[in-house]
């Protein structure tokens, strides 16, 4: 296939674009500002002179507590932004393959979110995230393909793996524990897991939301100690509650997904994720 692969230079662009091209696609990667996803005439004169098969879409609003205090940029991005991906992928017959997150949920459950899950967003990021799915639905139709994801980590970008490694070595050297939030569930979920699983259901004729996290689930502070292990760094790592590390955004409580279509459909190929991790530690550097 062919794909449009929009922020191409983003955690899970980066290496969605490599982990195509190994599997053979034909990668057209493209970012800000070659392409703003914001402006409609960007958006269709790209995809126009490109004809993808696919159009991935990667680009996104990600800075959870900067979306609060910048709502009509978030908005802008998250959600106006995908309805000129959804008239223009439509108007190419292109495929339109969105990626989203779990913060669509309001982390108040106790056991993993399926699809069937009704949203309920509590924060800025996650309410237009949804309404960007939704206006895919709206404008794009039931041929679309949205994939919720949660807990990424790989080797572009910032994210937990990284901050962990950092502040383990400065608590180690400083002789101070770091202390990790021991009560917000969740599944670790590599990038290139993400876009193994996409790139082989895309071709299935399945259309609609799905929910594609790594299998398992773990809090925060297990996912660290297992980081700083993996690195070598002995620091003593201690659990804490939400309330001893405030944040400016709410953060959900329980962000568990059930890949409930893929694994119906029996093309759940997503790995545990101790699986996963040891396979990103083993490949990090040449992927
Ligand atoms: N990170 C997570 O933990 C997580 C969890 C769940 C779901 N997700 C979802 O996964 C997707 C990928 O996340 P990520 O962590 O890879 O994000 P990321 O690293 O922040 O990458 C986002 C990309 O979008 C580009 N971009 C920004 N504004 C743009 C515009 N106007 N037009 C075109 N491109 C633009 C950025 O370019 P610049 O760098 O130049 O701004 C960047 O390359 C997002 O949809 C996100 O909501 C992420």
């Amino acid at each position: 296939m062919t794909l449009l692969i929009i922020g191409s230079s983003g955690q899970l662009g980066s290496d969605f674009v490599k982990t195509a091209e190994r599997l053979g696609h034909s990668v057209i990667p493209i970012d800000y500002p070659l392409i703003d996803i914001r402006d409609r005439s960007s958006v269709e004169s790209v995809i126009k002179d490109s004809t993808p098969d696919a159009v991935i879409n990667c680009a996104a609003f990600t800075a959870v507590d900067d979306c609060e205090t910048n709502r009509e940029a978030a908005f802008a991005l998250n959600a106006d932004a995908c309805g000129n991906l959804a008239l223009a992928a439509k108007s190419a017959a292109s495929l339109l393959v969105h990626i989203s997150t779990d913060y669509v949920f309001d982390g108040a459950a106790s056991s993993p979110y399926t699809e069937d899950c009704g949203a309920n967003p509590r924060t800025v990021y996650g309410k237009s995230k949804l309404r960007g799915e939704e206006i895919i639905a709206e404008l794009y139709g039931a041929g679309s393909m949205v994939f919720r994801i949660a807990w990424l980590y790989g080797a572009g970008g910032s994210n937990f793996v990284k901050t962990i490694r950092r502040a383990a070595s400065s608590c180690r050297r400083e002789n101070k524990p770091l202390r990790v939030v021991n009560d917000q569930f969740g599944t670790p979920t590599w990038t290139v897991s993400v876009c193994r699983q996409i790139l082989s259901v895309i071709d299935r004729g399945e259309r609609g939301v799905f929910h594609a996290t790594c299998e398992g689930a773990c809090t925060w502070f297990d996912f660290a100690r297992v980081v700083a292990a993996a690195c070598g760094i002995d620091a003593g790592i201690l659990p804490c509650a939400t309330e001893e590390y405030p944040s400016k955004t709410p953060r959900p409580r329980y962000s568990v997904l059930e890949n409930a279509r893929l694994k119906a459909m029996n093309a759940n190929i997503m790995p545990e994720w101790r699986e996963a991790f040891s396979e990103f530690l083993s490949v990090e550097g040449e992927i």
